[in-house]
């Protein structure tokens, strides 16, 4: 006899009991988002690499490094945490206009992003910082 939600089945299993066959029904939730992937060059040529649940920015991925990006304000305002992107361009989030607006007033190209307003949503992504904490 199936039970509503499946415990019967997840009991079973918890307890290495082979439950049967799995149904749709049993285990509907989807698997997690695979995390993405930053790889930080310092000022010094020195590399560190991490890993962030996809959406994270650039700056928060950071924070799990020795060390981390510098920022310097709360509204994307002050290019202190200005980062050239090496590699992996495609696996972030576009541009908003604060964004382009902070780029062009401190007279940054393209290869620029704002560590603190750039999502890394899929893949991996390898980037050079200028102000390391
Ligand atoms: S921390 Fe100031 S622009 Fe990103």
């Amino acid at each position: 006899m199936a039970t509503p939600l499946g415990i019967r089945r997840r009991i079973k299993r918890l307890l290495g009991i082979d439950p049967g066959p799995v149904t749709a029904s049993a285990d509907a939730s989807p698997p997690p988002p695979a995390p993405v992937g930053l790889t930080l060059v310092g000022p010094d040529g020195s590399e560190a690499s991490c890993t962030a649940a996809p959406g994270s920015t650039i700056l928060a991925t950071s924070g799990k490094l020795r060390r981390p990006l510098a920022s310097g304000c709360a509204d994307s305002t002050c290019g202190t945490c200005r980062v050239e992107v090496l590699d992996g361009a495609e696996h972030l989030s576009p541009q908003d206009g604060r964004e382009r607006a902070t780029l062009r007033e401190n007279g940054l190209p393209g290869a620029y992003r704002l560590a603190c307003r750039a999502e890394i949503v899929t893949g991996n992504v390898k980037v050079r910082g200028f102000e390391l904490i």
